[in-house]
């Protein structure tokens, strides 16, 4: 017999699906907010502080990846200090997050259409950074594969990158969906 999640209310066996996408514009100052957004869509599934704090660090790292790598929108960061952007220097581009609560597991996918990614498995390794101007430590894809259960990159040079992530919440053993 199955067990079910700790969270996971179902009937006739169907997991309790929700669902929440948020857009924003690509630029330094929403990175708080959606690292926000996505800790209060979690609340319902009664995460711990840890939970959250991991959540939040992935969110953080894959956003801030979309903004200043694939947007190149770098004002806000580093060396750039914490100016503001100045409208002629930002490139235009949305972030999309999506993220899907499915019994107790947390599905996280980050998109934007910047300039996408060359050698995604070189990307990945840890310490590997293409901005070392910006004292970036190169740990952001580490930290979202420590932080989280699963992390798949695609990317296409030119068109841009999604992000996915899955973290299960909890203590309960995994559970294979049913579909
Ligand atoms: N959304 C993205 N768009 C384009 N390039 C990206 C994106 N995310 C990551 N990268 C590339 O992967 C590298 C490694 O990312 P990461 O591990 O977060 O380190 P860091 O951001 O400190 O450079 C980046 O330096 C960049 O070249
Ligand atoms: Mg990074």
């Amino acid at each position: 017999m199955k067990k079910k999640g700790k969270n996971m209310k179902s009937e006739g066996g169907a997991k309790v699906i929700n669902e929440m996408t948020l857009e924003f514009d690509g630029i330094s100052d929403n990175e708080s907010f959606a690292r926000v957004a996505v800790a209060a869509f979690v609340s319902s599934l009664d995460p711990t502080l840890e939970e959250i704090a991991d959540i939040k660090t992935a969110v953080s790292e894959a956003v801030t990846n979309a903004i200043i790598h694939g947007y190149e929108n770098i004002c806000g960061y580093g060396k750039a200090g914490n100016r503001r952007p100045d409208p002629q220097e930002i490139h235009p581009g949305k972030v999309r997050i999506y993220c899907r609560i499915q019994g107790d597991v947390l599905h996280i996918e980050i998109t934007d259409h910047g300039k996408g990614i060359d050698d995604v498995e070189k990307a990945m390794e840890p310490l590997f950074t293409t901005k070392p101007e910006l004292e970036r430590s190169g740990m952001g894809f580490a930290f979202m594969e420590a932080f989280m259960d699963e992390l798949e990159v695609t990317s296409r040079p030119g068109e841009g990158t999604k992000v996915r992530m899955l973290k299960k919440l909890g203590t309960d053993p995994w559970i294979e969906d049913e579909d």
